[in-house]
């Protein structure tokens, strides 16, 4: 089932939507048509109780003014591109800068902050609604007039489906993924020290101490990013290891093992769980990094409900292609040429 209900309106008169897309086994989402902000997500976790999942704001004011990408789609490019330079075909390309002289997620008006053309797909057992935005030749800095696509549906399995589609009148560089910072305990339940954490990923990209990947392709073994087994959250971020510190917490990307180029389906690659294993969350995807980050930044932050959220209250699993891709050759691609068809998907199912 579909709700929709007017969730606010800007300066411009614009109106902004949220949709409410519930399924029969009581698990509901509220998705706005501003950045397709994932903006609430709750979970049946006992017969009198609902958990809302994803930490979020209550007001429009508060996403206008968001820097932190609360449940927001982000792009062109997710993550960092150093000095937002790179170079593509032999032309150089500088994009916004908005982060300590980086590009962080597409600039200062990327994805999360954009309306976009909303409409319902489907309103019947797996409600799905199609989010469309088209981003100029130029925007944010970045080559190509291209029309982007994302489908959300909630399945009767308890999986939100993220479908991106993407084309280009030119060749560019795309790297979209949705910013949800989970907690499973609850938005306002404080910290996810607690979370047990695995990520299938053999390697991951040490960062340097601006968050920029050095270019090194690492192995996990005997690093606090060795995820392949179930591990407490707490145990990485309590180690004095230099990459930790750099990132003032978990903020790297693992490359996962079963990505597959040429792959349409999203393959397992993660999971969440409560520390008492109540309530888990498990990712699925064809993209081949994911980037792993524990909310290093929030201080005092007001969130729903009254919440304050603070450094450790979410964990954000971000899947993407690696930060700073386009500077680092050995990387896997993200150009997207003319007449190629982008497509990805990100899967994140909850267990309760
Ligand atoms: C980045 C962080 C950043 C956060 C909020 C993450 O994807 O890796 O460095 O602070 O997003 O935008």
């Amino acid at each position: 089932m579909i709700k929709q209900t007017l969730f606010g309106t800007m300066e411009n008169g614009k109106a902004i939507t949220q949709y409410t897309l519930s399924n029969s086994r009581g698990v509901s989402l509220d998705i706005l048509n501003l950045g397709g902000v994932i903006r609430r997500w709750l979970v049946p976790t006992s017969k009198e109780t609902t958990t809302d999942i994803v930490l979020g704001y209550d007001t429009l004011e508060d996403y206008l003014h968001d820097d932190s990408s609360f449940g927001a789609l982000v792009g062109r490019y997710a993550n960092r591109i150093a000095k937002g330079q790179f170079t593509l075909e032999g032309v150089d390309y500088q994009t916004d800068i908005n982060l300590g002289g980086h590009c962080l997620h597409g600039g200062s008006q990327g994805f999360s902050k954009q309306i976009w053309a909303s409409s319902v797909l489907s309103d019947s057992e797996n409600p799905s609604i199609l989010l469309e935005l088209r981003s100029e030749d130029g925007d944010q800095g970045f080559p190509g007039d291209i029309q982007v696509k994302v489908i959300y549906t909630l399945t009767e399995h308890n999986r939100l489906k993220i479908e991106y589609f993407a084309s280009s009148s030119q060749s560019t560089i795309f790297n979209p993924t949705n910013h949800s910072y989970f907690n499973l305990n609850g938005h306002n339940k404080g910290t996810i020290k607690e979370h047990k954490i695995q990520i299938l990923a053999s390697q991951y990209t040490p960062i340097d101490n601006e968050g920029v990947p050095t270019g090194e392709i690492a192995v996990v073994d005997n690093t606090p990013f060795d995820f392949r087994p179930l591990t407490n959250i707490a145990q990485p971020l309590s180690t004095t290891n230099e990459q930790i510190q750099f990132g003032n917490g978990l903020d790297h990307n693992l490359c996962l093992d079963y990505y597959s180029p040429e792959s349409k389906v999203a393959t397992y690659a993660a999971q969440a769980q409560t520390e008492n294993g109540c309530v888990t969350l498990k990712v699925y995807t064809n993209m081949p990094g994911m980037q792993i980050f524990t909310a290093n930044h929030l201080n005092n932050k007001k969130g729903k409900d009254g919440a304050l959220y603070q450094a450790r209250h979410g964990v954000c699993f971000e899947t993407q292609f690696y930060a700073d891709s386009p500077n680092k050759p050995a990387f896997p691609s993200t150009t997207l040429k003319a007449g190629e068809e982008f497509y990805s998907v990100t899967e994140y199912e909850v267990l309760f």
